[in-house]
């Protein structure tokens, strides 16, 4: 069995829902999670429900929250409103961009008009990653706005065809954009939703299987994966109106090391779209003797069980999977083996970006 050495994992979409819905996941139970599924870094997403990060006593509140709890490094991202751009310049050194949404998802923070989507996209520092949730239409409104905004973006979660093709030609033409994918966008269609039920509901949702063959076949435009990890109570899915989201830190790796396994990327690939490329783009610090080792032949199958996140459940069930976490090793300590994180809670740190 193939013991392979790879640094430690950087996700930069993570919904840890603290402070705000800890019901669903707090800093203890996803920095755990992250940690088991190989990520030593991770950057948390603002749109908590019920303590969205969108000043900068929300941001305060969030550290302090943070503080003690994390046994992987955390970054914070913070959000965009219509009405909070005065506060970018003093919270802009303490985050590792800004978050804009264009579309309805978990959370309030949709902005609605064309000239406050401007002016945030003008307000944020251009050296600063601006994030945007884009579906669709959405997306190209936020294409066309960058000749006039002088700036660049990041577009999260990927899931359709012509995005991605809208995406390569705006990479073609020089402009300053980059994306991510989410595993669940690689690795299921709405074919699966039958099954799935309300655990097979996100934003953006699962889409058809031509839309996942153009990601695959654009592999190339894809600069990063990102779990998108968003943890729902069981509750909170089961309904009639499913909650938006899935969890992923556990996922991620296992299913893109099948798909190294199956030739779909190499490694080397691998490792930038969940290193390399997240380190760059968001000027992530290097986390100093930190690494994983995965076995890239196990064989095993998926389970709801077992998992570290509060959630407790996975939409890929049942799934075989070739590839496992086999140690995490964070500044030189063992902080995971074989599935048993031995670490305690404030073993990491908050992060705050290069300049
Ligand atoms: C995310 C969440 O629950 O916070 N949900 C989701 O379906 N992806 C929000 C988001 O990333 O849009
Ligand atoms: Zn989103
Ligand atoms: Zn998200
Ligand atoms: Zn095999």
């Amino acid at each position: 069995m193939p013991i392979v050495r790879l640094p430690g994992l950087i996700d930069p979409h993570v919904h840890l829902r603290d402070p705000g819905a800890t019901h669903k996941e707090d800093f203890v139970t996803g920095t755990r999670a992250a940690l088991a599924g190989g990520f030593t870094a991770v950057l948390d997403m603002p749109n908590n429900p019920g303590d969205p990060t969108i000043s900068p006593q929300a941001l305060a509140r969030k550290a302090a929250s943070s503080s003690g709890r994390v046994s992987c490094d955390v970054g914070f991202f913070y959000g965009a409103t219509a009405g909070n751009a005065s506060t970018y310049a003093e919270i802009a050194p303490d985050v590792f961009g800004l978050k804009l949404y264009l579309d309805h998802t978990t959370g309030d923070l949709k902005v609605e008009e064309l000239e406050a989507i401007r002016d945030i996209m003008l307000a944020w520092p251009a050296h600063k990653p601006l994030c945007v949730h884009a579906e669709d239409r959405t997306l190209a409104m936020a294409l066309g706005l960058l000749p006039s905004v002088g700036r660049g973006v990041h577009f999260c979660h990927v899931s359709e065809k012509v995005e991605i093709e809208l995406i390569r030609d705006a990479k073609e033409r020089g402009l300053p954009v980059t994306c991510e994918v989410a595993p669940h966008h690689l690795f299921l269609t709405e074919d699966d939703l039958p099954a799935l039920g309300g655990y097979g509901v996100m934003k953006p949702p699962l889409k058809r299987g031509r839309d996942v063959d153009a990601l695959w076949t654009n592999l190339d435009v894809i600069d990063m994966i990102a779990t998108d990890h968003a943890p729902h109570t069981r509750n909170e899915k089961e309904g009639d109106k499913p909650a938006f989201g899935v969890p992923g830190l556990e996922t991620s790796l296992p299913l893109m090391l099948t798909a190294v396994h199956s030739g779909k990327l190499t490694l080397d690939r691998l490792v930038e779209m969940m290193h390399a490329a997240p380190a760059r783009v968001f000027h992530v610090p290097t986390q100093p003797d930190t690494y994983i080792e995965v076995d890239t032949s196990r064989r095993w199958q998926i389970s709801g069980d077992n998992l570290q996140t509060r959630c407790g459940w996975t939409p890929f069930d049942g799934m075989t999977v070739v590839g496992a976490v086999e140690k995490v090793v964070m500044r030189g300590q063992e902080a995971v083996q074989r599935g048993i994180v031995k670490v305690e809670p404030g073993s990491a740190h908050n992060m705050r970006p290069l300049a």
